[in-house]
């Protein structure tokens, strides 16, 4: 194949981890024979530094001209720290969210073997936990109407049936793909927009009669997911209640550093980790790159070259085996290793195949 992706590395630890997948992508396609060409773009509090907006309209350009997106994180505390703020980093992930219709984020969760005993849940728990969390991205309360005065603020949490019925097919079709179980998480007993959820996916389910549908409302599904996390299989929420759900969900596998996603819709997909910027962490050479290595994974195995894709996922099973792992993950009573070691390891792991 031939790959024309559009880099956007953001702030934060972005750019370092931006920098490891790219190198892991360049070697997986140089052993696959592919031809890849990697173009950078602003995006974030990197962009409103640069050009005062946080989704120019090159970048913008950029991401419909080319085959698939990797973004890294946006946000910076300068921001975080000023609810005033006239412009925000985040506003361009939304931004670029709704230009490029990615409604469906595909957040897989699960347990990695070696990291069994870094959870801090029990290890006999979270064994065999495999699931994929798939969340609504353009919709609900993160876009509806707001009003914001001194002394009064509201966020509309809105859904039409149309952007249920899309966001739930997929789900279906994941389900079907796999042990045929879907979860539609809602709080169809307090919100209308849960309840049209509801009866959306019990109409659309006679037509997916191989699939097994249970509804769980999501206060329960927050409890169930870590106390039995391996009984779920697909679930399908809302944009908040997926955004919340799939940072719990990184408890499971044992840190926010290793859950990527891949968000996709009408335009250019886009490949991304789940977690945000780590400002903490900048230029330490510190940062967990795995999350966005595995989302270089999920992009090939997008476009169906699943070997790929697997010779990924085994060179980071193989790192975690060996104990190359960052600080967040790091076994107790061993040097934890910096983001480059990582990638290297995990590079030079892949040209030896
Ligand atoms: C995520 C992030 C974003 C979100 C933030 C950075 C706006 O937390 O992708 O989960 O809330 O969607
Ligand atoms: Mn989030």
């Amino acid at each position: 194949m031939n790959f024309n992706i559009a880099v956007l590395a953001g702030d934060g630890i972005g750019p370092e981890i931006s920098r490891q997948a790219v190198a892991v992508m360049k070697a997986v396609c140089q052993v696959a024979g592919h031809r890849v060409k990697f173009t950078d773009a602003l995006v974030g509090a990197a962009a409103i530094d640069a050009v005062g907006d946080p989704f120019p309209p090159e970048t913008e350009k950029l991401c419909l001209d080319s085959d698939a997106i990797l973004f890294s994180a946006v946000g910076d505390p300068k921001y975080d720290l000023d609810p005033n703020a006239e412009v925000r980093p985040e506003q361009g992930l939304l931004a670029m969210r709704k230009k490029l219709g990615l409604f469906a984020n595909i957040r897989p969760v699960q347990a990695f073997a070696p990291l069994l005993h870094q959870s801090p849940l029990r290890a006999e728990l979270v064994a065999g936990a495999d699931f994929i969390c798939i969340r609504e991205l353009t919709g609900g309360m993160y876009f509806g109407e707001k009003v914001e005065t001194a002394d009064f603020a509201s966020d509309v949490n809105a859904y039409s049936k149309g952007e249920v019925v899309r966001i739930l097919r997929i789900a279906f079709e994941y389900a079907r793909k796999r042990r045929k179980f879907l979860t539609v998480v809602d709080k169809a007993n307090v919100l209308a927009t849960g309840r049209l959820w509801r009866k959306t996916a019990q109409e659309m389910s006679t037509n997916y009669p191989d699939v097994t549908v249970e509804y769980m409302y999501v206060d329960n599904a927050a409890m169930r997911m870590i106390r039995e996390p391996a009984h779920f299989d697909v679930m399908v929420t809302e944009n908040t209640f997926g955004d919340i759900l799939t940072d719990e969900g990184s408890v499971i596998s044992g840190s926010l550093g290793l859950l990527s996603s891949a968000s996709l819709g009408e335009k250019t997909p886009l490949f991304e980790p789940i977690h945000g910027s780590f400002p903490q962490a900048k230029g330490k050479n510190i940062a967990n790159p795995l999350a966005q290595i595995l989302s270089v994974a999920m992009l090939f195995e997008y476009f169906d070259c699943p070997d790929e894709g697997a010779l990924i996922r085994q060179a980071v099973d193989a790192s975690l085996q060996a104990n190359i792992r960052t600080a967040d993950i790091q076994a107790p009573g061993v040097e934890p290793c910096s983001t480059t070691r990582v990638g290297e390891w995990i590079i030079n792991y892949i040209q030896r195949r």
